[in-house]
């Protein structure tokens, strides 16, 4: 079966405008439609993050599965997330017919729901909106020192722009390299310890 990107002009556009106006429903839960990251870029994104056999590499939003196919061919694991059946399909398919099926995980669900506790990587490319709500979502699973690459969109989530490592602008086109900030780990943990170490609750003394 051809993939949802080699169906023609014609199923191609009318794919492209369901992708778009999806996007734009109400309460959806796509934050981004499906554009495909470039080869060369692809290669950049791996290669800034140091992508390699032990490696495991989540694509949030994964699309049909390029950036995963490509992790799994330099030795590392791609686990993607996509909400759109058919691209699930073809990221499934493209994995099997290179033979690294073994590498590639595609999961059919909202990224915003992923543990990503054994990424060692973070692939996005969204929107501005998507990249900090999907980021937002999964942070408490978020190892700190996990390297998270955005092609095209910045991180706009409170302490991530200390947290940037790089951005390389080859081709104009940007890819921004982030390393999880510790700070909001560690945030995380006062946080839990305050709300262990806050008092009980006044109780309701009946008064005579
Ligand atoms: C711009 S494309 C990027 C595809 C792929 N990551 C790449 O770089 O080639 C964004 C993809 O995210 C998917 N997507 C959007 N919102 C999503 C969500 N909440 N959960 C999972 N996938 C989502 C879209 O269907 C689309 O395939």
């Amino acid at each position: 079966m051809p993939s949802v990107v080699d169906k023609g002009p014609l199923a191609s556009i009318i794919f492209e405008m369901r992708t778009w106006l999806r996007c734009m429903m109400p309460f959806t839960r796509y934050v981004a439609p499906f554009y495909p990251t470039p080869d060369s870029v692809i290669s950049r994104v791996l290669d800034l993050t140091g992508v390699r056999a032990g490696d495991v590499l989540y694509d949030l939003g994964c699309g049909d599965g390029r950036v995963l196919l490509a992790a799994a061919r330099r030795g590392a694991r791609g686990v993607g997330y996509e909400l759109d059946p058919e691209l699930v399909r073809d990221a499934l398919e493209s994995a099997r017919k290179a033979g690294l099926q073994h590498l590639v995980k595609v999961v059919k669900a909202d990224a915003a729901t992923a543990d990503v506790s054994d990424a060692s990587v973070i692939a996005l490319y969204l929107s501005d909106h998507g990249n900090s709500r999907l980021l937002k979502s999964v942070q408490a699973t978020l190892r700190p020192g996990t390297r998270v690459a955005s092609f095209y969109f910045p991180v706009a989530l409170p302490g991530w722009d200390r947290a940037l490592l790089t951005k390389d602008s080859a081709d104009g086109l940007n890819v921004y390299v982030y390393k999880t900030p510790e700070r909001d780990r560690r945030q995380e943990q006062q946080l839990g310890q305050r709300s262990q170490q806050a008092p009980p609750p006044p109780q309701n003394q009946s008064q005579q």
